[in-house]
């Protein structure tokens, strides 16, 4: 991965118990965040005495790289929303700058956890489909806005590749959301969820209460054992 071809963009905590539904009992869980990139989730469960691994290739940069690359893209970003803005949803996030303050801010909290969480062995530089955890390691996985969105990207055999790792160390796996980046049903879900349910583990599609991009109300719940 090449730091100038990343573009850092991380989301809220309430972002991700809005769109994984997680409740109380959830966030005391051992949790894997896969692919969390900036976003501060794991800083904020952290600080809350929750349990957390994030995982992401992002996490071979160092805070100031990560820091510099997004004040780079931060404009560009901005500038793509606004462009596409009838793609969103405008009602908890009222408009783009609003959108903007938020991620930053989500962001900011990344970057100030992200030395000492790194030290503490709390984000981890790892890609799907292999991830360096034993089997059964984590009570749920969480992964956001990575398979299915960049579905014209990542190939149906990697989906599935990466679900299959997931399941393998994780006892229950929520992905979010299940459209591509036009909004569209992602190409790949049928087929990967056929795949998963070959390998005899129990698949489901759930509403959440989450909404920013159209089309995306659900997630996928993956029960593994
Ligand atoms: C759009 S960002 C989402 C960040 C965060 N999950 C959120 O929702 O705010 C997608 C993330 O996937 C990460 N990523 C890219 N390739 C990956 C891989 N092979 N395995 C895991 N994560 C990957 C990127 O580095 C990036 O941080």
């Amino acid at each position: 991965m090449k730091l100038s071809e990343v573009i850092p963009w991380g989301r809220s905590f309430a972002e991700y118990t809005e769109m994984f539904s997680l409740s109380e009992n959830d966030l005391n869980k051992t949790l894997l965040g896969c692919g969390d990139g900036p976003a501060c989730f794991n800083a904020d469960l952290s600080k809350n005495g929750g349990s957390i691994i994030s995982i992401d290739p992002l996490y071979q940069f160092n805070a100031e790289q990560i820091a510099t690359r997004i004040d780079e893209v931060y404009p560009q970003v901005m500038e793509q929303v606004s462009r596409n803005e009838n793609d969103f949803i405008w009602t908890t996030i009222k408009s783009v700058e609003a959108l903007g303050q938020i991620r930053m801010e989500a962001m900011k909290r990344f970057l100030t956890d992200y030395e000492t969480g790194k030290k503490s062995g709390r984000y981890i530089q790892a890609s799907l489909p292999t991830l360096p955890f034993e089997k059964n390691a984590f009570e749920l996985a969480l992964c956001s806005h990575y398979l299915f969105l960049y579905s014209d990207h990542i190939s149906q055999e990697q989906h599935i590749l990466s679900l299959k790792e997931l399941c393998r160390i994780a006892h229950e796996v929520r992905v979010y959301p299940l459209v591509s980046l036009e909004g569209k049903k992602s190409p790949h879900l049928k087929a990967v969820t056929s795949a998963l349910k070959d390998n005899h583990v129990q698949v489901s599609y759930e509403s959440v209460q989450y909404q920013f991009q159209k089309g995306a109300t659900e997630m996928l719940v993956i029960k593994c054992t």
